[in-house]
């Protein structure tokens, strides 16, 4: 008889819907649209209520978003920082209030780590690494480079412009002649490649950038001012997207460094971790590939986003 009362109260049953609130950058790239379709769909595969915000690339709407969430008293708190710096108050706000954060992608800056539980994504020094490596290789040591560099203080964009330097920094004659931030948007990377080729016209050999997407509106820019990307100008961006093996099929595009937005099983195995008291390591490495123009054809069919 108790088990029907405990029933009927609810006490006893179906378990209690986990609820997660997830603050994201935007819609700024591919790579950010499949991110969230990743995170939505595994929410819904796994029955747990998912409150999604975008924040259309604004620190201010991230903030907001986090302290609604900790209004309405959700299970965890998951959110890809669209800066690295500026999280601190928010973030004790959540820890106040009991309210496990997970830092989905991007990392944020700050000594306090006791701020967020683990922090999953990808190495982006080392995509930057890969990229300076193959480039260096492709151009035997002796180059012209522009750089479209990510979103202006983002965790991505710092990285991968060190990691690149890193490897730049032994090959004197590899130099980086023009770099502005293209904010990780394709209309941007033209807009800025069209400023670079103004001002240097036929003096660039290469171009890093720092996403396919710039690297796409950029082609349109070299293609615009008649020479021919991935010839005339030797291109490599990181990503892997679907719209980079295409460019890489017809020529335009040279090497995709690998990184993958697939993160919502991972993301949603911390959340179930945390809801079981189970331990999670504090940095959780997304494993990835680099793929030159010479295997596009073959790896186009497999990708998944
Ligand atoms: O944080 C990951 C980066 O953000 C991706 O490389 C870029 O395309 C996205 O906008």
């Amino acid at each position: 008889c108790c088990l029907v009362i405990l029933l009927s109260l609810g006490v006893v049953g179906a378990a209690k819907k986990i609820v997660v609130g997830f603050s994201q950058v935007g819609a700024e790239s591919a790579w950010r649209t499949a991110n969230t379709e990743s995170i939505i769909s595994e929410a819904k595969k796994r029955g747990i209520e998912l409150k999604f915000s975008d924040a259309q690339q604004k620190q201010e709407n991230q903030i907001k978003a986090i302290r609604s969430f900790i209004a309405q008293k959700v299970d965890v708190i998951g959110f890809s920082p669209v800066v690295e710096t500026g999280w601190e108050p928010v973030l004790r706000e959540a820890k106040r209030a009991k309210i496990p954060v997970i830092l989905s992608d991007r990392a944020v800056d700050s000594k306090d780590t006791s701020l967020w539980v683990t922090f999953m994504g990808s190495d982006f020094v080392e995509e930057g690494r890969r990229a300076g490596k193959w480039l260096a290789e492709k151009m035997k040591g002796k180059a012209n480079i522009v750089e479209l560099q990510g979103t202006v203080g983002s965790a991505p964009a710092i990285d991968r412009k060190e990691g690149f330097e890193e490897i730049i920094k032994s090959y004197p004659n590899m130099k980086v002649i023009k770099s502005q931030s293209g904010d990780f948007t394709r209309s941007k990377g033209k807009e800025v490649m069209e400023a670079f080729l103004k001002a240097e016209g036929k003096n660039i050999d290469a171009l890093f950038a720092h996403n396919d997407d710039m690297a796409i509106g950029a082609i349109q820019a070299i293609e615009e001012y008649g020479l021919k990307p991935g010839k005339d100008i030797i291109i490599v961006s990181i990503d892997a997207v679907r719209g980079a093996f295409e460019a890489m099929i017809e020529g335009k595009l040279n090497c995709t460094v690998e990184c993958s937005p697939l993160l919502g099983p991972q993301f949603f195995d911390a959340v179930e971790a945390i809801m079981a008291k189970k331990p999670l390591p504090k940095r959780i490495v997304t494993k990835e590939g680099i793929f030159p123009q010479e295997v596009a054809k073959e790896v186009l069919p497999t990708r998944k986003y």
